[in-house]
This record gives C-alpha cells, structure tokens and sequence, in this order.
C-alpha cells in the first residue's frame, strides 16, 4: 500500500521528461534489459514519410540509448530487431531492414570498440543475406575481447523456433549419450536456447504502446519485470528509459517468494 501511494506521489513530483541518471540508483541497476522497439511505422506514418525513414531514425534511438546503458552499468542491452516474422513485411521493407545492421555498425562500430561493447547476435543467422553477416561477423570479431557492455540483437529470432531448437538439441544429445534424462532441468535446458550464456533480463521495455511478447524471449522473461510506454521507439529518448529504470527500481521483486 505504502508503495503504491509513494510511487502515486512520486509520479506527480517526477515528470517524465524530467528524468535523468541522478534518479538512478547505481546500486541496484537491471543487470540486463531486453527492449521491444515498436512503432517505427507509426513515427513515419505521422509524418507523411515511408516507414523505412522510421526504422533509420530508430537506429539512431539504438545508438543513444546503448550509450546510456554502457553509462549506467547495464551488463546486457538486448533489442529485438527482426523477429522470425518480420520476413512477412513487403520485400523492400525486409531489404531495408537487413542493411541496418551494416549503415549502423558502419556509422558506429569504431566507437562500440573503444567503449569496450561487445556485440552479439542471437537469432537463425542461416536465413540471414551474406552482406548482414558480413557486417555482423566483423563487429562480433572486432570486438569479442571487450568485456563492457554486451549489446545482443535479437536477429531473425522468435522464441518459440529457440526452444523448438533447444528442444531439438537436448533430444540428440540424450540419444547420443551426451545427456542423461535426469540431468534436464530449468538450467540444464537455458544453456540451450540462444541466450545460453545470459543471465534472464531484468526489465523488459516495450515501446509504441503495445503490450504483448510478439514471441519474444519467453523462457527468459519469466520473472522479468515490464515496462510499457506510449513513446514510439523513434520518439524514445534517455529520459524515457532513465523512467523505465526508476520505475524498475520502485518494484519489490519477490521471484515467487513473499
Ligand atoms: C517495429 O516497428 C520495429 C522493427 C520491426 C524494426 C526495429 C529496428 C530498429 C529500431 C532499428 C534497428 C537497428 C539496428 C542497428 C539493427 P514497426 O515497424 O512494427 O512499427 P509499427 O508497429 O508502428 O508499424
């Protein structure tokens, strides 16, 4: 009760937009954030301008708010960036989405190196064009000794293909001798899913409005706490996730406990 009537409270005192990292309590920062970012459509389509001028401006969002992370502490920023979905959009739209890893790492990988980032990608990098792997493998490469911030794009990933995989994995390798049936457990069965060597995120931030998973990271959101704001991810700034934060931090997290 005392914390609902002090978060009521602090709303009024704190608008959004006057959020920042002094509000942050350092000490007890999500270890690793997972975010939705929706509405890049939307951002475009209220402006008159086709929606591909939506997705280039959420990639400049990516550049600022992985900053802010890397700031803060965050150890994990994954973002959802193409879901095994996605490929039902019209053609030159999945074009354009399949060159933004390239224009962003192009424009940004020297400075995700000398900030100790370290990129990653998780997702079925086999249906993925040469040239977005190309990109991606020189950045994974260029920067897998740093050992800062870890930003994970989620790629042409759906969670339920992830665990239809793991599964995959878990049945031959019992087969095969590698795994006893006893030995599977909830840990045992994260270490085959995509995100094996991550911990869970934190804090999950969806974006535009929407509030579903859209078969995002189902396992590993299990105990995640979510946030949800009206902003479309082109409009999202640093205030806006510094809120997400604060609100994080105001939650009891209790994992099933009292
Ligand atoms: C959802 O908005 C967004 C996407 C499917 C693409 C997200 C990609 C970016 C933000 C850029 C990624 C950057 C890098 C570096 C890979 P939507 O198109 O579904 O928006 P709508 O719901 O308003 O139509």
């Amino acid at each position: 009760m005392l914390d609902k009537f002090s978060l009521r409270k602090n709303k009024k005192e704190v608008g959004a937009s006057t959020y920042s990292k002094e509000h942050i309590d350092l000490s007890s920062v999500p270890s690793h954030i997972a975010i939705i970012m929706d509405g890049n459509g939307r951002w475009a389509k209220k402006r008159g301008l086709p929606r591909i001028a939506g997705h280039h401006e959420g990639m400049k969002v990516v550049r600022k708010i992985v900053k802010a992370s890397n700031e803060i502490g965050v150890k994990v920023l994954t973002l959802y960036a193409f879901s095994t979905e996605n490929w039902k959009r019209p053609q030159s739209e999945v074009d354009y989405l399949m060159k933004l890893p390239e224009e962003f790492l192009g424009s940004f990988l020297p400075e995700l190196v000398t900030e100790n980032v370290q990129v990653r990608v998780m997702g079925n990098k086999e249906q993925l064009p040469a040239h977005t792997m190309r990109a991606i493998n020189k950045a994974m490469i260029d920067t897998k000794e740093n050992d800062g911030l870890i930003l994970n794009f989620a790629l042409n990933y759906g969670s339920r293909f992830e665990i239809i995989e793991g599964i995959k994995q878990i049945i031959k390798d019992t087969n095969n001798g590698k795994l006893n049936i006893n030995d599977i457990n909830e840990e045992l069965f994260s270490e085959y899913l995509m995100s094996a060597d991550l911990a869970d995120p934190d804090l999950l931030i969806r974006t535009s409005g929407e509030v579903r998973l859209s078969n995002f990271m189902l396992w590993q959101l299990a105990y995640a706490e979510f946030w949800f704001t009206e902003v479309l991810w082109p409009d999202f700034e640093e205030n806006n996730f510094y809120q997400a934060i604060v609100e994080y931090q105001r939650r009891g997290r209790r994992f099933g406990g009292i």
